[in-house]
């Protein structure tokens, strides 16, 4: 499909910080209006796994967009997260550890990493339309985007969503700390040179701070009925 017809096709994009929910919401419209799912984080993910794997070093930018370019993932909206498979086979449960997050967000701030990786996402354009989940997908991957969402909450209320998991999961963390740490990165992210965390200029800004998780699912497809 050439470049030209693919612009045709439907996209709704949902960037924003970390904790925002947009996994989440992402998988729930998804699966709502029955169109493909992008979970940009995984595509960073997966090539950090495959670099930690093979002990290619997060400065060497030559061999990292080697990586990028064998990457066979696909996604599925799930219930309530979009579902990663690198070669057919569900990989979330490594791509969220704790060594490859830390490599992800190197890998994600080399320009070369992020230019070879344009393809790819693009590729997930497909009838009858995508949902991509991420950082840059309104104003980098998908600029001619038909629906942008920019997916906030406070840092307060995404620390807290965040530990409440945690601590289901069973795990020993402190509020103060994942408040300072979310703060911290959230800087990074807006401040960083290639790809900030910013809503594009024709976004919708969904603040879910105050909503639940189907609140917000209905908030945005109210903005795709208005769009498509
Ligand atoms: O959303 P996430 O935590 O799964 O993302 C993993 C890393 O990739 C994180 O450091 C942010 C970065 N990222 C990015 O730079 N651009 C995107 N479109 C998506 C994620």
């Amino acid at each position: 499909m050439t470049s030209s017809t693919s612009s045709l096709i439907p996209v709704l994009t949902i960037d924003g910080p970390s904790g925002a929910g947009k996994g989440a919401v992402s998988a729930g419209v998804a699966r709502r209006l029955g169109w493909n799912a992008l979970d940009s984080g995984a595509v960073y993910r997966a090539v950090a796994a495959n670099a930690l794997e093979k002990g290619v070093a997060a400065e060497d930018a030559d061999r990292l967009v080697e990586l990028c370019r064998k990457l066979p993932l696909s996604f599925e909206a799930g219930d309530s997260s979009i579902v990663v498979f690198l070669d057919g086979h569900p990989v979330d449960d490594r791509l969220r550890q704790e060594d490859v997050s830390v490599m992800s967000s190197k890998v994600a701030s080399l320009p070369a990493v992020r230019a070879a990786l344009l393809d790819l996402q693009r590729s997930f354009r497909c009838l009858p339309g995508l949902v991509a989940d991420g950082r840059d997908m309104g104003t980098v991957v998908f600029p001619d985007a038909q629906i942008k969402v920019f997916l906030d909450a406070s840092v307060e209320e995404r620390a807290r969503r965040r530990y409440k998991q945690l601590k289901e999961k069973g795990e020993d963390v402190k509020f103060l700390r994942l408040f300072r740490d979310l703060e911290a990165r959230d800087r990074r992210d807006r401040e960083r040179p290639v790809s900030p965390t910013v809503p594009a200029v024709d976004a919708v800004i969904v603040d879910s701070t105050d909503m639940t998780l189907d609140e917000v699912i209905e908030k945005v497809l109210s903005v795709v009925r208005q769009r498509v």
